[in-house]
């Protein structure tokens, strides 16, 4: 039989890391069957004189058992996640699941390029890094012309001719240069022009201009395509007016200005009491433009356009601060739900 030491090195020694060498510990030492039991049998055959003592021993071998187990399984259960499963509530009402909304620029852009892809327009994009021949001087901008003033321009310093495309006019060099008339193209992409940012303006915005070049194709054409689009846009009642003006790549130039559609042209702040409000440049195209990326301007006629989708969104969302489209506030945002297809 062993020792009662050796029975008390054994306990010492005994190495618990876990539930199941805890159980084993548990075996060993506590259970009915362990050693530490039979010894107890034992006291009685024991001489009467020594009795005592031993039944001592063997108690005592008994609680450094008992001690060193209620430890182990202390340290045990506080290391071991034994939190019970909880058993779902299937009768608590679900986690509501927010839906995003479309950024309020991107709902306007697909409807400008869904009313022109109605009538005939397909859309094309490309690179928003340029060149300067297809942002200006395929467009007609002589060297040192005033006009490139008109559109302060980021350049990028690699090359003294690459740089962020100020409108995406570059586009329809690009498919000009690509392609033969019949063209009728829309344009959509970000833009890029060196201005202060302020409620009004922003150095990043959107634009989709337009192009459609055909034999006899005039400037009729071109005043009802756009009545189309505005009122497809802004309602049957809106009425469009054009005002001369100038754009190296077109000639006559325009600016059309929409009734305004928050007064209904009677006058108001956002129109600076005119009652009407500007929404794009257009014109017959420069016949050098068409020259310049391979099309016969004797032969064939067109008319471009180009309109800013931040102010469109302004106007038809009746906000005042161009910011707001930037800054990604959702509180702003997510008022676009109702607009999202
Ligand atoms: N490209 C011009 C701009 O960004 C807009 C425009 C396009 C004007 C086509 C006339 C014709 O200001």
């Amino acid at each position: 039989m062993k020792s009662i030491e050796e029975i008390k090195a054994e306990i010492e020694n005994f190495k618990v890391e876990n539930a199941e060498s805890l159980e084993q510990f548990r075996l060993q030492f506590l259970s009915k069957k362990s050693e530490i039991q039979s010894l107890f049998g034992q006291i009685k055959n024991i001489a009467q004189e020594n009795r005592k003592e031993f039944g001592q021993l063997v108690n005592d071998l008994r609680d450094l058992a008992q001690n060193s187990y209620n430890r182990y399984k202390a340290v045990i259960e506080s290391t071991t996640n034994t939190k019970t499963v909880e058993i779902p509530d299937i009768t608590r009402p679900a986690a509501r699941q927010t839906v995003g909304s479309m950024h309020p620029i991107s709902i306007m852009m697909n409807e400008v390029r869904q009313i022109f892809e109605e009538i005939g327009f397909s859309a094309v994009e490309g690179p928003d890094i340029e060149d300067d021949w297809h942002v200006f001087t395929a467009l007609n901008f002589a060297e040192e012309h005033p006009a490139r003033d008109m559109q302060d321009t980021f350049f990028i310093k690699v090359r003294p001719d690459v740089l962020l495309r100020t409108h995406t006019s570059s586009l329809q060099v690009r498919t000009m240069e690509s392609q033969q008339p019949p063209i009728r193209v829309i344009c959509p992409g970000r833009v890029f022009r060196n201005e202060a940012i302020t409620s009004r303006a922003h150095c990043i915005f959107h634009q989709v201009e337009g192009l459609y070049i055909a034999e006899n194709v005039s400037f009729a054409d071109m005043k009802q395509t756009l009545l189309y689009f505005a009122q497809r846009m802004f309602g049957n009642e809106v009425k469009i007016r054009l005002r001369p003006s100038y754009f190296p790549f077109t000639e006559p130039s325009a600016e059309v200005d929409i009734s305004c559609n928050i007064c209904g042209g009677a006058g108001c702040n956002l129109c600076k009491h005119t009652g009407w409000v500007e929404i794009l440049g257009c014109g017959m195209v420069d016949p050098n433009v068409l020259e310049n990326c391979g099309i016969d301007s004797n032969k064939y006629s067109g008319f471009a356009f180009g309109l800013g989708i931040e102010r469109m969104t302004m106007l038809k969302y009746k906000t005042n601060d161009i910011r707001l489209y930037f800054e990604n506030d959702v509180r702003f945002l997510q008022q676009f739900k109702a607009a999202t297809k």
